[in-house]
């Protein structure tokens, strides 16, 4: 089981607290699909993606932003138990949508930018950690379904 300090709980909570799922998420979802082109792939459904301009642009985007920083936001409510709360979600990346998992690690690593940028009052190399550890513990729940 994934040991917690109370600091790292409170550098979590206090900048997510800040968190607007929408517009951070449309940015850090964004930020995937151009970093990682190859990861528009699965989100064929979502029209046009062939510039920052479109991606920028584009409301399903956006809307998927917002679906999963709320998932993340949901996390953060259960951190003595992401494995478990995230093993549906696993299946259904791995058996439904078969995407690669090392992707979450990738996700993981552009939210943290997004947010450095977001609130670089907040971004001090604690919160930094924290943040690293919880995207870490989150990208192996959500691979943990795969076989
Ligand atoms: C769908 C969460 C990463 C690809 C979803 C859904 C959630 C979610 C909550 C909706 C599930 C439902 O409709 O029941 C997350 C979380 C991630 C993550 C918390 C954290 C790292 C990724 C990554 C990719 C991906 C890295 C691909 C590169 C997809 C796709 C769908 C989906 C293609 C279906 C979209 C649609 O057609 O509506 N995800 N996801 N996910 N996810 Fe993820």
């Amino acid at each position: 089981m994934v040991h917690w300090t109370a600091t790292e709980r409170q550098h979590i909570n206090s900048l997510w607290g800040k968190v607007n799922a929408k517009t951070v998420g449309a940015e850090a979802l964004g930020r995937l699909l151009s970093v990682y082109p190859w990861t528009q792939r699965y989100f064929a459904s979502f029209g046009n993606l062939s510039s920052a301009d479109s991606i920028a642009h584009n409301a399903q985007v956006a809307s998927h932003g917002e679906k999963v920083l709320t998932s993340l936001g949901e996390a953060i409510k259960h951190m003595d138990d992401i494995k478990g709360y995230y093993s549906q979600l696993s299946k259904y990346h791995s058996d439904n949508l078969h995407v690669d998992p090392a992707n979450f690690g990738r996700f993981g690593g552009v939210l943290i930018v997004v947010l450095a940028r977001c609130f670089p009052d907040d971004f001090s190399p604690e919160t930094q950690a924290a943040f690293e550890k919880l995207f870490g513990v989150i990208a192996d729940a959500l691979g943990k379904g795969y076989y």
